[in-house]
C-alpha cells in the first residue's frame, strides 16, 4: 500500500521525535511491504521564522493532499521566545488551531494508559496505581471557547475581555457519536463530562449525548461534572473508559490524565475528521529546554504513528507491531531519561528509535 503522509516536525524536540517515528514507520513499511511518501511542511515557530506566519495556505493544502498528518510539536518558551512578542494570531499555537479548523479535525482522541512496566512513575499512592488504568479522552476540538467570538474592549477606561462559549447540537452529536463508537471497541463505558449545573452549553451537551446514547444500548453512559471529574482522575482513575467532553474541559483533563500516568512522554493522540483523515501527534509539548540534546522520548510520537496506521489506513496489524515493539523495549529495560528508573538502561532519542525500529516484527 502507498501511504501519503505529511509531516510537521515543528519546534523544540519536534524534529528529533518525528525523525525517530519515521524510522519506525520505515521499518514497518519494509516488513509489511508498504511504501511511505513523506512531505514535510512547516508550522508554528519554524514557519514564523521562514514566512512570518505560523501556517501558510500552501502548507494547509499540502496537508489536505495527504492521507494523514504526522506531527511532532510546536511552540517555544513563552517567556523568552520572540515568537510570543507577536500578536496572538501570529504565534505558534495559532498555526495548530488553524490546521485543526482547516482540516475539520473535530475529534481528538487522547489515550492515557498506565503501563505495568512504568507503574512506579505514577504519582498516585500504590493502592490506587496497582489497579492500573486505561482511559481515552475524546475531546471536541473545533468548537467551544477556542473558536467562539472573542474581543478585548475598553469601556469607560476599564479594559474588558470577552470569550464566547458556543456549541450547536450538530457539533455535540458528531463528537458524541465518535465517543460511543470508540467505547464499543473498548470497555463500553462513556463518562460525559460537563458543567451542566452552570452552563447552558453543558445542558445542551447532556441532552444531545443522551439522544445519541439511545443508538448504543450496550454502552453504559454516565454524566459527571468537570470539577468532580478532576477529583476522580486522581482518586480512582480505573473507573474511566471513554471520557467524552468539550474542547476546554478536554484540554485541561487530558493534561491531568497524562500527569497521572507519570509518563507523558509515552502518550499519543489522534485528531480526526469525518473521513479517515487525521492528524497524529504526541500529547506532550515541544520541550524547548531539552531540544537538540538527543534525550527526548520519541515513544509518544512513535505510538501516534501507530494510531495513524490504525485509524487512517486500517493497518491494524502494523499498528500492533509498533505497539509490541514499544512494549518489548520497555520489558527489556530500555528507558529515555524521563522514564528512567533504577536497574534500567538509559538511552537517547535516536537510540530508542533504532531499538524500536529493530523490534518491529
Ligand atoms: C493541546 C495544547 C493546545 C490546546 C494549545 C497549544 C493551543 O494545549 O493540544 O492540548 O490548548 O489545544
Ligand atoms: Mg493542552
Amino acid at each position: 500500500m502507498d501511504l501519503k503522509i505529511t509531516c510537521i516536525p515543528g519546534d523544540g524536540i519536534g524534529p528529533e521525535i518525528v525523525a525517530e517515528a519515521k524510522k519506525v514507520l520505515d521499518a514497518v513499511a519494509g516488513k509489511y511491504g508498504h511504501v511511505m511518501h513523506y512531505t514535510d511542511i512547516l508550522m508554528g515557530g519554524a514557519s514564523i521564522d521562514a514566512y512570518g506566519v505560523p501556517l501558510t495556505d500552501e502548507a494547509i493544502q499540502t496537508a489536505k493532499d495527504a492521507d494523514a498528518v504526522l506531527m511532532g510539536s510546536i511552540g517555544g518558551d513563552t517567556t523568552t521566545s520572540p515568537w510570543y512578542k507577536l500578536p496572538p494570531n501570529l504565534r505558534p499555537e495559532a498555526g495548530l488551531l488553524a490546521i485543526r479548523k482547516a482540516l475539520n479535525l473535530f475529534a481528538n482522541l487522547r489515550p492515557a494508559v498506565l503501563y505495568e512496566e512504568l507503574a512506579g512513575a505514577c504519582p498516585l499512592k500504590e493502592e490506587i496505581s496497582r489497579a492500573g488504568f486505561d482511559m481515552l479522552i475524546m475531546r471536541e476540538l473545533t468548537g467551544g471557547l477556542y473558536f467562539g467570538e472573542r474581543k478585548t474592549v475598553e469601556e469607560n477606561g476599564i479594559r474588558k475581555a470577552i470569550d464566547t462559549l458556543t456549541y450547536d447540537e450538530t457539533e455535540i452529536r458528531r463528537i458524541a457519536i465518535k465517543g460511543f463508537e470508540v467505547a464499543m471497541k473498548r470497555k463500553k463505558k462513556v463518562t460525559s463530562v460537563d458543567k451542566a449545573n452552570v452552563l447552558d452549553s453543558s445542558r445542551l451537551w447532556r441532552k444531545v449525548v443522551e439522544e445519541v446514547a439511545k443508538d448504543y444500548p450496550e454502552v453504559t453512559l454516565e454524566h459527571m461534572l468537570v470539577d468532580n471529574c478532576a477529583m476522580q482522575l486522581v482518586k480512582d482513575p480505573a473507573q474511566f473508559d471513554v471520557i467524552l467532553t468539550e474542547n476546554m474541559f478536554g484540554d485541561i483533563l487530558s493534561d491531568e490524565a497524562s500527569m497521572v500516568t507519570g509518563s507523558i512522554g509515552m502518550l499519543a493522540s489522534a485528531s480526526l475528521n469525518d473521513s479517515k483523515f487525521g492528524l497524529y501527534e504526541p500529547s506532550h509539548g515541544s520541550a524547548p529546554d531539552i531540544a537538540g540534546k538527543d534525550i527526548a522520548n520519541p515513544i509518544a510520537t512513535v505510538l501516534s504513528a501507530a494510531m495513524m496506521l490504525r485509524y487512517s489506513f486500517d493497518l491494524d496489524k502494523e499498528a500492533e507491531a509498533i505497539e509490541a515493539a514499544v512494549l518489548k523495549a520497555l520489558q527489556e529495560g530500555y528507558r529515555t531519561v524521563d522514564i528512567m528508573s533504577e536497574g534500567c538502561t538509559q538511552v537517547g532519542c535516536k537510540q530508542m528509535g533504532d531499538l524500536l525500529a529493530g523490534f518491529v516484527n
